[in-house]
């Protein structure tokens, strides 16, 4: 993109400020156990977006108490100390709307999530060990003590893998769901294709808080498998704790098997596969698969997550985004948040947040005709970066706005001459006629 064009893009007054906020906003009391990468990723996503919140909702997010091992810890963001507890008792006593577990793991989780449920209160969670070991069990208490239980953002991080299988099983059943679940895995993998060693790709994926604690449970393929047990649960009613998955790990000299399958064309990608068998039989896999390089799952890189559920369909349905990392799955629990503690009609209804307006940015356009340039160039607006003649048409590249192009079509319409128009992609708005 030229500087020019970008300068206009800058320029033009794309972008509106929000409405503002109804004076009147419902209070939702929140409890976070939990405040390392993701806790505090929505600690300040709350912070961020209480506005946008409150404007699109009508709801103001209150939280009321933080659970942490070290009260005392600095962690950098902006809220009242007083907030932080590290007596878990008293956590689970507090009376909120809504808990929501960011701290991992089976045991001090497990124990949250079901005193919370008996409370009847509403259960957030990404632990995918915990839904894994245990979702079964809390489901049923959920149901027993009016409470919820939401995780969606256990799988996929922001890939919405559980809405999409939890909205589309009301009417069909998957073939098959397969995906790349892990993103510390997908990192690692990505970055030793462009020429990293498998330790510092891992140092990366733990400094950049996609790895888990214990990283052991990314590489051999436990988190895979968690993931794929909730997967397999949602999607075929079979308890993830009653779920066999064997597993294929991932270790310092896969980056061998990542040069022979470039060699061959192809990409290791950490594949998840779970599928239905004749005699309501399901068989699971977690292991590394070499994938063609153009392929979705090949083209899927550093710690994006990409989930395939086939339906026998034409192709399959997919979903895919950033699978690890604080904001990532901060923004999936917030989601699960607000739909656990809205009625479904209060939802996204309050206010209008953008107004529509042109777009007048200039972008790069390339129009053919077949009739001749002299007959089409009166009508166009906007330099010309090339033209073509030839005994077969015209072809113009120009620069102009969309509203423009859009005038220059109709003139040419009213006067008899048909133009076929497409705008160049970013990436591709450089190009010139040959
Ligand atoms: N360690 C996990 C991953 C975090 O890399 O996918 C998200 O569940």
């Amino acid at each position: 993109m030229t500087a020019a064009i970008i300068d206009r893009i800058l320029e033009a007054e794309y972008f509106t400020q929000p409405a503002p906020v109804p004076p009147s906003l419902r209070t939702i009391r929140v409890g976070l156990a939990g405040c390392g990468v993701v806790g505090g990723s929505l600690v300040r996503l709350l912070d961020d977006c209480a506005d946008t919140i409150a404007s699109r909702h009508g709801v103001r997010i209150e939280l009321s108490r933080i659970l942490v091992r070290d009260v005392k810890r600095d962690r950098g963001l902006a809220i009242s100390p007083t907030l932080f507890t590290n007596n878990w008792a008293s956590f689970v006593d507090e009376e909120v709307d809504v808990v929501v577990e960011a701290i991992g793991g089976k045991d001090t989780a497990g124990t949250i999530a079901r005193e919370a449920l008996r409370r009847g209160r509403k259960f957030v969670t990404a632990n995918k060990e915990l839904i894994a070991a245990d979702g079964s069990e809390l489901a049923a208490l959920a149901r027993e003590s009016d409470g919820s239980l939401d995780f969606g953002a256990s799988v996929g991080g922001s890939a919405p893998v559980i809405s999409l299988l939890r909205d589309l099983l009301g009417t069909t059943s998957p073939r098959s769901v397969r995906g790349i679940l892990n993103g510390t895995s997908n990192y690692i993998l990505t970055r030793i294709e462009r020429g990293d060693s498998f330790a510092e790709a891992l140092a990366e994926a733990q400094r950049k808080g996609f790895a888990e604690l214990d990283p052991s449970r990314d590489l051999d393929g436990r988190d895979s498998a968690a993931k794929l047990a909730i997967i397999a649960w949602i999607s075929f009613g079979i308890s993830p704790s009653a779920f066999r998955i064997p597993r294929i790990g991932l270790n310092a000299s896969i980056d061998l098997i990542v040069r022979d399958a470039t060699r061959l064309g192809g990409r290791v990608r950490f594949l998840a596969e779970c599928g239905s068998h004749p005699n309501h039989e399901i068989i699971a896999s977690v292991e590394p698969v070499i994938v063609p390089s153009d392929n979705p799952f090949g083209r899927t890189e550093l710690e994006d997550n990409r989930v395939e559920v086939d339906l026998g369909w034409a192709a399959p349905l997919a979903v895919s985004g950033p699978g690890a990392g604080g904001p990532p799955t901060a923004t999936a629990l917030l989601g699960d948040l607000l739909n656990s503690a809205l009625p479904r009609n209060e939802r996204g209804t309050s206010a209008t947040l953008y107004s529509s307006v042109e777009d007048s940015r200039v972008h790069r356009w390339l129009l053919a005709s077949a009739s001749p340039l002299d007959s089409i160039g009166s009508a166009i607006q906007g330099p010309f970066v090339g033209a073509i003649k030839s005994s077969g048409g015209t072809r113009v590249i120009v620069e102009s706005t969309r509203s423009a192009i859009i005038d220059a079509i109709q003139h040419l319409e009213q006067r008899g001459i048909e133009v076929a128009v497409a705008r160049f992609s970013p990436g591709l708005d450089g190009a010139t006629l040959p």
